[in-house]
Order: structure tokens, then C-alpha cells, then sequence
């Protein structure tokens, strides 16, 4: 079972804090998102999952953590000045704003198609224009048209600090073909229509790696990291029959690209026709030698002089074996950090009868996401001697696992708020506890429960969780 849609999401994300819309007391910020105390813990553990298995696990990939402002030359060759832009039209009718290549088209046989409104249905739009994503900004007390270099972006792509940094990492690193890097961060786009939640928005999180090989390399690579990475999501709890792989075609690929494969996450369930329901959750892209050519030092003229002086590095890379100076190609697999998390609660969302004929929420998170792993839980508030030893417990547990205590409610109530954010176990002291030293380990997904003595408990739990 998952989620019959968005919105179950949405609720659930706002009654208990997983997400909150930002700037909620002022009214909102349209489309933008605050990540609570549960939210930010799933999107670290989805992040940690990520990272521990491509720069940990792995021998062959080296983290980075690059500046979201880079010098404004980065934007100009890297192609996003000129290119990084969505056709832009307005409904004469309603006003609206929209991306013409989102919107149906009325007459679709024809060769001047008529695009249809998706806010009034009207197809009196006017002519497409090309509007550019990237935010812009001013460095310091100059304004940007005094001194153009004045003039700064936010980044679309947390991509181009690796590649500007291509040469420090090989060098400091002494890495030989192919090797990665790796990046968490945030990215920000002027998004024509954001929207679905944090499905797309103006500020997001992408985990990019970057992987340098062998131009002839590249093809078979792609596809490995394309089974690579639908094993990761079958790692972190996302069921194969809502992914479906989608090769873009020639009119979508990016600038840089030569292929793109994507990984499509079923986020509209709710949708009659199935291809619909299904929209980008990643993109595993073969971006050729583009990106380090074009940051590289331009070479010299018939007379000597060098063309171009923007770049001050070659970031060609030598292969010792062949004696030969080559641009390495790149195969990028990049995740958005908040649609897989998305992607991770529709997955987990799960919903169940108790013996009283109610509706519980469980949230079947792998036990590796889950904000909290273990709640210890008192059956008796007022009674001293429970508590104390339940919050001893907590206090033993914590270093080793998220713990958390909490007597704010009946047992009922607290078992089923556990299950609803998806912590795996709750342990619960009652009387009997203080005479046989033992505790009630109960099981989240199948609500089943064990007595475990009190000094087995940590390895118990660790050996489950795991
Ligand atoms: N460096 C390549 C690149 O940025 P992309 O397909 O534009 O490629 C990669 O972005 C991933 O980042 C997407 O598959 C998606 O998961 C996430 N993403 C992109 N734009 C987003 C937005 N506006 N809001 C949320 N996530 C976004």
C-alpha cells in the first residue's frame, strides 16, 4: 500500500511535523517549504543513505561541498546565461503565467500548435519567451550595472562546483580515471510553476555525483548507474512497480547532454491514465567532456595569443598508461533530496484496522530513515518509580539510537503516534518492569509485542533496527 495521493502527504507532513509551508504566519511564501523536526530528520538520514553508499561504500567516489555563489563566468560557460530557460506564456484571458512546453495542445495534428491555458482553458496565449531560471543577486555595495561582475547567481546546479573543482580533487586526491565526486546541496530556480508540494519548488536539495571516465566508457556506464541507483531506492523503501525508467528525447535533453535516462516515481496515483501518474524523481544524464571543456583555459592563436583568458586551468586529464591528454567524459546521476523524500513517504504510507474497526496510520519507513527509532513510553505517568526508570532508558538508548520519551497521552494514543511518524519500536515500562527488570518491546508494522530484559535491551534493538 502507499499513499492514494500528494495531499494524504501533505496532511499527514503538517499534523505532525514533518513539513510546515514557510512563512506560514505571514501568509505563506507560495510554494515554499519549512522542514520540521521530523522532516529534518528523514531528509539527513535519506542524505546519510545516499552518501554512506556512494563515498563510503564505495572506493572510487570523494565528497565535495562547493559555494552556492560562484564567480558569474561559471554561468556564462557552463551555457546556463544563454540557455538555462523555460518558455514563458501568458493567458490574455486570465492573466496566468505558465511554461508553454506544460500545457496541453488543442490542435495536436497540426504544425501551429495551440496551446490551451491550464488555469481557464483559453488557447488566446501569447508568443513564447525564453525566461531564465537562475536567481539573480548583486556582490557587495556595487550594483551590477556599474560593474557587471558585480552581478552573481544563486545555483541552478550544485554540478558546476565540481567541475571547477575537477583539477583540485585529482591532484590533491591522486585519483586515476574513472573516479567520482560527490555533492549535497542546496539549488535554487526562479520555477514558472512550482508547485505539488515540495515536488517542485524555488529552493531545493540535490545530491549530484559526478562520475569521470573514459569517453568510450560513458555509454555502458550509464546504464550500470541507472541499475545502481534503482537499487538504492529499493534500499531506502521505494517498491519497484512505482518507478519506470523514461529515456528523454532529443527536443528535452539539456545542452550539455548526449543521453538522459530518468527515474519516474509514481507521485500522481490518483490520475486515470498511468503514464501520468508518473514524474521525474531523478535523471541520470551522459554529459560528455561539455562541462570541462568549456571551464577549460582556451588555447592559444596562430600568433600565440590566447583567445580566451576567463579560465585560468586546463582541466584535461593525462592517462599514464597511453601517454594521452584527453577531456574525460561524465555520467551524472542527480537526486533531488526532497522528492525522494517525497517519494519515500508516499512509499511508507500504509494504513490499518485495529480490533475497534479504527483507521491507523503507519508510516513503514526503513528503520535506516526513520526520524526516531525507538520510543520509550511509561504505562503509568503518575506512578514515580515507571517513569524515572523509562526515562533512564531513554537516556541509555540515546547515544547509540534516536531515542525519545513520552507520556503525553494513554498508551493507545502513543503507540499510534509512533506508528503514524514511523518508529519502528516502542518500549513501554509498566509495573512489572520494576520487580522482573524487563520492558515491552512492540513492533511497529506488526504490532506484535516481546518481553526483553532491560540489560539486553540496546543489543536487541540494534540488531533489529539493523
Ligand atoms: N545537474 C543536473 C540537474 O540539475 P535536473 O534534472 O535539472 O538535473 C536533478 O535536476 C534533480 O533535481 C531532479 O531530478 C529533481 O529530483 C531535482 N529538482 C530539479 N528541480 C527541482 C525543483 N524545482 N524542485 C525540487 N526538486 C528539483
Amino acid at each position: 500500500m502507499a499513499a492514494e495521493n500528494i495531499e494524504t502527504i501533505v496532511n499527514l507532513s503538517k499534523r505532525r511535523g514533518f513539513v510546515f509551508p514557510a512563512s506560514e504566519i505571514y501568509g505563506g511564501l507560495g510554494s515554499s517549504w519549512d522542514y520540521g523536526q521530523l522532516g529534518v530528520e528523514l531528509a539527513n538520514n535519506i542524505k546519510k543513505s545516499w552518501w554512506n553508499w556512494l563515498v563510503y561504500e564505495r572506493d572510487d567516489i570523494e565528497g565535495l561541498d562547493s559555494s552556492i555563489i560562484q564567480n558569474r563566468l561559471v554561468w556564462k560557460y557552463s551555457g546556463h546565461e544563454d540557455t538555462f530557460s523555460d518558455p514563458l506564456v501568458d493567458c490574455r484571458d486570465c492573466n496566468a503565467r505558465l511554461r508553454q512546453d506544460k500545457l496541453e495542445v488543442e490542435n495536436a495534428d497540426s504544425d501551429t500548435p495551440k496551446y490551451k491555458c491550464s488555469n481557464c482553458g483559453s488557447i488566446n496565449l501569447t508568443d513564447s519567451r525564453p525566461f531564465n531560471l537562475m536567481f539573480r543577486t548583486t556582490l557587495g555595495a556595487a550594483s551590477s550595472d556599474e560593474d557587471p561582475m558585480a552581478l552573481a547567481y544563486l545555483r541552478p546546479e550544485t554540478a558546476q562546483g565540481i567541475f571547477i573543482n575537477f583539477a583540485n580533487v585529482l591532484n590533491t586526491s591522486r585519483r586515476k580515471l574513472p573516479f567520482g565526486i560527490a555533492q549535497i546541496g542546496k539549488s535554487f530556480r526562479n520555477e514558472v510553476t512550482p508547485g505539488n508540494f515540495i515536488f517542485r519548488t524555488r529552493e531545493f536539495e540535490q545530491m549530484e555525483m559526478e562520475y569521470f571516465c573514459k569517453p568510450e566508457e560513458a555509454p555502458q556506464l550509464l546504464e550500470d548507474w541507472v541499475a545502481n541507483f534503482q537499487k538504492w531506492f529499493a534500499s531506502i523503501g521505494i517498491s519497484a512497480e512505482n518507478l519506470k525508467l523514461y529515456e528523454q528525447t532529443r527536443e528535452e535533453l539539456a545542452h550539455y547532454a548526449a543521453r538522459t535516462i530518468d527515474i519516474l516515481y509514481r507521485f500522481f496515483p490518483e490520475r486515470e491514465d498511468e503514464e501520468k501518474q508518473f514524474d521525474e524523481l531523478m535523471g541520470i544524464a551522459n554529459r560528455t567532456d561539455f562541462d570541462l571543456k568549456t571551464h577549460s583555459k582556451k588555447p592559444e592563436d596562430a600568433e600565440g595569443k590566447r583567445l580566451n583568458s576567463d579560465s585560468t586551468e586546463d582541466l584535461s586529464y593525462f592517462d599514464e598508461a597511453t601517454k594521452q591528454r584527453f577531456y574525460p567524459y561524465v555520467i551524472e546521476p542527480a537526486v533531488g533530496v526532497n522528492r525522494a523524500m517525497l517519494a519515500v513517504l508516499m512509499d511508507a504510507y500504509t494504513e490499518k484496522t485495529n480490533d475497534k474497526g479504527e483507521t491507523r496510520v503507519i508510516l513503514k519507513l526503513k528503520p535506516e530513515l526513520a526520524p526516531v527509532k525507538v520510543a520509550v513510553l511509561p504505562l503509568a505517568k503518575n506512578k514515580p518509580e515507571i517513569v524515572e526508570m523509562a526515562r533512564k532508558l531513554k537516556k541509555d538508548l540515546q547515544p547509540a539510537m534516536r531515542a525519545v520519551y513520552d507520556d503525553t497521552g494513554g498508551i493507545g494514543k502513543l503507540y499510534a503516534r509512533q506508528d503514524e511518524i514511523g518508529t519502528p519500536f516502542c518500549v513501554t515500562v509498566d509495573h512489572e518492569s520494576l520487580e522482573d527488570e524487563a520492558v515491552t518491546v512492540r513492533d511497529r508494522d506488526t504490532w506484535e509485542q516481546e518481553r526483553v530484559k532491560v540489560g539486553e535491551l540496546k543489543d536487541y534493538l540494534q540488531k533489529r533496527l539493523s
